[in-house]
């Protein structure tokens, strides 16, 4: 079963996502979690942070820092984004910029906790996702 890796802030909505989606769900903010590596196929949930700084950075640090290890990012599946659209052009910033460095796709995208409706798309799509990722398995 895909596991999920996120990060949040303080504000917690990301974590409140993460929690419903009816699976193991990892804390990028805990250290020891961060300096893991994934057993198998995992899924990021992300929300974008604008900074502010030049570059527009929005990707949270404890993501950056998780993926730097290549067998991290070999095994990462597909990318999740929590944004709010009063940020325009950065909404989900985060999500498509990581989606698009690492070739794995936006699976979805919700705004802050996401509604009741968006747990339940996010959990069918992960399954879909275990099933094809079994299926390829048995050959
Ligand atoms: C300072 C700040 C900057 C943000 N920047 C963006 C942004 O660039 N794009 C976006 O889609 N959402 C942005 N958001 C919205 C957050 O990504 C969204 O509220 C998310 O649900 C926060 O998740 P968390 O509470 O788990 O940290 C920003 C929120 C704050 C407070």
């Amino acid at each position: 079963m895909i596991e999920i890796y996120y990060a949040s802030s303080a504000s917690g909505m990301v974590k409140q996502f993460a929690q419903r989606l009816g699976r193991a769900a990892h804390d990028l903010g805990d250290r020891e979690v961060r300096r893991s590596v994934p057993d198998g196929p995992w899924v990021l949930v992300t929300p974008s942070y604008k900074t502010g700084n030049p570059d527009n950075d929005t990707i949270p640090e404890p993501v950056r820092r998780f993926l730097r290890n290549p067998v991290t990012r070999r095994r990462l599946v597909g990318v999740m984004g929590s944004g709010n659209r009063n940020f325009g052009e950065h909404y989900q910033a985060a999500a498509r910029t990581i989606a698009r460095l690492s070739g794995r796709p936006v699976l979805y995208e919700f705004e802050l906790q996401g509604t009741q409706w968006d747990v339940e798309d996010a959990r069918a799509i992960l399954d879909e996702l275990d099933a094809a990722l079994d299926a390829a398995h048995r050959g």
